[in-house]
């Protein structure tokens, strides 16, 4: 089969669409067929040796940590799944011809391919941030970065719960927010105020999906620094806001189960621009810039 992998560390001209050994199905697990595959910062993370503690990798290193496509091959112990399925899901080295998937959920009649692959990493981490949050109806939350890959997720399942939305974004992204059912602001050197106006005081709860403002900032916004939960500031309890890596926080069957329930009925919405496998490296390209509408997902020409 084909995959996209790279030999050594660096940027997107690393980057290889060729021959790899086929995975297989462990317990617990699927294999499928993949017909779209996304792509996350932390493939460009991986990409530049930035999570590495080698200078070069042993072997060819996978990429891609979502995918959908077709069930063809099914692991012991799995209950509820058939070759022939449609699903999406979790997994890794998923930017391939094949690729195993840990957690799943079937793929909602008539979402497209690309959509359904980009909502596996986004939904399961915005579910994480929203239930860590005890976001519900009638809370008031800011979320900034709201209109990147887990941004643009979380906004819109916190106002399927009913929850009032204030999210950042650039100026240019300001539409498509208010699409999605937040009120926007500009991210940056007063965003802090720009919230209090916005939410007509403190919030209940910030998910900061950007990582880029002080944490010592977002904590003002809220009355206990806990509520405030970051997915990419990883030095954000110092402020006294909780992190989350995932581990044992995710609960990657029922996020994607809620993550497909939205989609089936139209709640959720996830903007994609799609890239041929082929050409992957201007997708890498793309989202290493930081400043991206929905998501980005490679499929097949
Ligand atoms: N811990 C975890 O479990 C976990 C899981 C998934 C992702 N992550 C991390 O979370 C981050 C976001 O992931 P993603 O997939 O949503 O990324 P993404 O799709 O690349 O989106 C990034 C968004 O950040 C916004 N942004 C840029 N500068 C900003 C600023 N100064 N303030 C606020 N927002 C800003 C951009 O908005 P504009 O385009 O409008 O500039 C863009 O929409 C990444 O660092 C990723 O590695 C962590």
């Amino acid at each position: 089969m084909r995959a996209l992998q790279f030999t050594e560390y660096g940027g997107p001209e690393r980057l290889e669409w060729g021959q790899a050994p086929e995975p297989h199905a462990g317990p617990g697990q699927v294999r499928v067929a993949v017909r779209a595959a996304s792509v996350n910062p932390i493939d460009v993370k991986m990409l530049s040796g930035a999570m590495a503690q080698d200078e070069r990798p042993a072997q060819p290193v996978l990429l891609g940590f979502d995918a959908a496509g077709v069930v063809d091959e099914v692991g012991d112990g799995v209950e509820g799944a058939a070759v022939g399925d449609e699903v999406f899901g979790r997994g890794s080295g998923t930017q391939a011809e094949l690729a195993v998937l840990d957690a799943w959920a079937a793929r909602p009649p008539g979402v497209d391919w690309a959509v359904v692959a980009a909502a596996g990493v986004a939904g399961e981490t915005a579910e994480r941030g929203l239930r860590l949050l005890g976001v519900e109806a009638g809370t008031t939350l800011f979320v900034d970065g709201g209109a990147g890959g887990v941004g643009a997720v979380a906004v819109q399942m916190a106002v399927a719960r009913g929850a009032t939305v204030v999210a950042s974004a650039s100026e240019a992204n300001h539409p498509l927010l208010r699409d999605l059912g937040a009120t926007p602001v500009l991210y940056g050197e007063g965003v802090v105020d720009r919230v209090t106006d916005a939410a007509g005081g403190t919030v209940d709860a910030v998910f900061d999906v950007a990582g880029k403002t002080p944490a010592e900032d977002l904590v003002r916004l809220v009355v206990d620094p806990a509520q405030v939960v970051s997915i990419a500031n990883f030095g954000a309890g110092s402020a006294g806001a909780r992190v989350t890596g995932g581990g044992d926080d995710s609960r990657p069957v029922e996020a994607l189960a809620l993550t497909a329930s939205l989609l089936a009925d139209g709640r959720l919405e996830i903007p994609v621009q799609t890239f041929a496998f082929e050409h992957a490296a201007d997708a890498y390209r793309t989202i290493a810039t930081g400043h991206v509408r929905g998501k980005l997902v490679l499929v097949h020409a």
